[in-house]
């Protein structure tokens, strides 16, 4: 544990804390080539940019405005609050003639040349592999704004006023946009598309947070750079990598797969309706039901009290009576299994891969038309955001040796790939599949068509407040 208290006015709040939200703009630009008036105007953009602190204090207000009203029989009120955070791919830093070797090799070649390793789909133009993205991200993208709020005019005042400093729209404009996309909080409260209570696993970082049970806790440097041994030039201190993905989600494909595959029985052997046995096979590709309580802890049925309790909902290692060996509680390759396996591995193995989730949903609810016909219309999915000190360790690692990977967690039966999220690894030639979803035949395996479907995405820096104000700006 770092002994150094961390400077949490230097931080960028939606790191450690969070942007607080119920809708988020993710604004993604490229510099225009007045590069000088882009850095002065940086200077007078530093001070918008939400804290540590500042994170902080909207989630103080926000809790103590719902307890006050609590206390008075009232509905909580809207509390207005808007934040704002930003972060620059390598490209960005050299249009900014920003140099210095920041140490993290991903970062420096961009996401779109990672597509292939990470399993993208796509197809080789010219002998070169170009993933199915859209065109946004197959460009140079040099930053990402990240502006949150209790509602859309909360952000727009925001954005407004960062417009005005950036001069967007206007002949002298330093920046424009490359593609502007909001998310937003969906109306099943914390859930994303498919249903699924999210955001309830994150690390608690050491110094920092008090941890939960079971929540595990990191050092600093796992999550922010500049507390670790790697040799980075001084403004990149207090900083942490963002991965972004443009996550797309296939709903009604999903809804209707669980619907065709029900599990006959449960984990106990008791025979299912069709309706249980599709709602448990969700529950176990994801290693959640939908409420969050864990399978780990409740196999059988869904318990809702314990989903939404943060005292007990993360409070589980894979290793109840026969876990580490059998499937019968939780798929080994369940998402959240395979994306922190807790116990499977000894913790020194796991650590240094925890991520900080900070993604929000996009697009609209399926309509009645998608429902009935079981196709997706209209795009949506998730705006994946994780921040990580190092993206080998972090985001890429996550995704390519344990997502993809049809052996991970090492079991005597291969457990396959995430159904969630899990691609194909290059040279990996099976269709995608996993085991242990059916709990009285765990070897057998289950095809899964493809129910996330990325379309781009970009590796950031997101530096802290001091390297915006006294190396970046001018
Ligand atoms: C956990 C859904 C993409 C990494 C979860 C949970 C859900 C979920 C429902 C359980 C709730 C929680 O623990 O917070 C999704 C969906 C995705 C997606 C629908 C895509 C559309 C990703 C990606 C990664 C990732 C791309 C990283 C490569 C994680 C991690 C956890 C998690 C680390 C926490 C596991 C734990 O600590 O138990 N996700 N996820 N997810 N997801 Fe995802």
């Amino acid at each position: 544990m770092t002994s150094t208290p961390l400077d949490l006015d230097n931080i960028q709040g939606d790191i450690l804390v969070g942007l607080l939200k119920k809708t988020e703009t993710f604004y993604f630009f490229q510099i225009s080539d007045d590069v000088n008036a882009f850095r002065t105007q940086l200077s007078q953009l530093a001070p918008l940019i939400t804290s540590t602190t500042a994170a902080m204090d909207h989630r103080k207000t926000v809790s103590q405005s719902k307890k006050d009203a609590l206390a008075q029989g009232r509905e909580p009120p809207v509390v207005p609050i808007a934040g704002l955070n930003i972060a620059f791919s390598q490209s960005g830093l050299t249009k900014m003639g920003i140099t210095g070797d920041i140490g993290d090799v991903g970062f420096k070649n961009g996401q779109l040349a990672d597509a292939l390793a990470l399993g993208d789909q796509g197809s080789t133009v010219n002998g070169k592999f170009v993933p199915d993205w859209i065109p946004a991200f197959k460009n140079a993208i040099h930053g990402v704004m990240i502006f949150s709020g209790d509602k859309q005019a909360s952000v727009d005042k925001t954005l407004a006023e960062v417009s005005a400093i950036l001069r967007v729209g206007a002949h002298d404009a330093t920046i424009h946009e490359v593609l502007k996309v909001v998310g937003a909080v969906r109306p099943e409260n914390g859930h994303e598309h498919f249903g699924f209570l999210d955001g309830i696993s994150n690390p608690a970082v050491e110094g920092f947070d008090i941890e939960k049970p079971g929540q595990g806790a990191v050092d600093p440097k796992v999550i922010l750079t500049g507390h670790d041994a790697i040799l980075r030039p001084a403004w990149a201190t207090d900083g942490s990598f963002l991965a972004f993905r443009y996550l797309f989600q296939l709903v009604p494909e999903f809804n209707l797969f669980l619907k065709k595959n029900p599990l006959p029985t449960d984990s106990d052997g008791n025979r299912l309706t069709p309706e249980q046995g599709s709602e448990l096979l969700g529950a176990r590709m994801v290693g959640r039901w939908k409420s969050g309580a864990p399978v780990d802890l409740t196999p059988i049925v869904d318990d809702p009290v314990l989903g939404k309790d943060p005292m007990r909902n993360n409070d589980f290692h894979y290793n109840i009576e026969n876990d580490f060996t059998s499937q019968s509680r939780c798929p080994f390759a369940a998402h959240t299994r395979k994306t922190n396996p807790r116990n499977d591995l000894r913790p020194e193995f796991v650590t240094p891969h925890r991520i900080i989730r900070r993604g929000v949903p996009f697009g609209p609810e399926v309509t009645p038309d998608e429902a009935q016909d079981n196709r997706t219309h209209l795009g949506r999915g998730l705006l994946f955001a994780c921040y990580q000190s190092n993206l080998a360790n972090g985001f890429q690692f996550v995704q390519k040796q344990w997502a993809n990977a049809r052996g991970f967690p090492p079991k005597s039966t291969p457990p396959g790939i995430d159904p969630i999220i899990g691609q194909l690894n290059p040279g990996d030639v099976l269709p995608r599949s996993m085991s242990g979803t059916n709990p009285a035949s765990q070897d057998e395996l289950l095809g899964l068509p493809i129910w996330v479907v990325p379309r781009g995405g970009e590796y950031f820096f997101s530096p802290s407040i001091s390297a915006l104000r006294d190396t970046f700006a001018l």
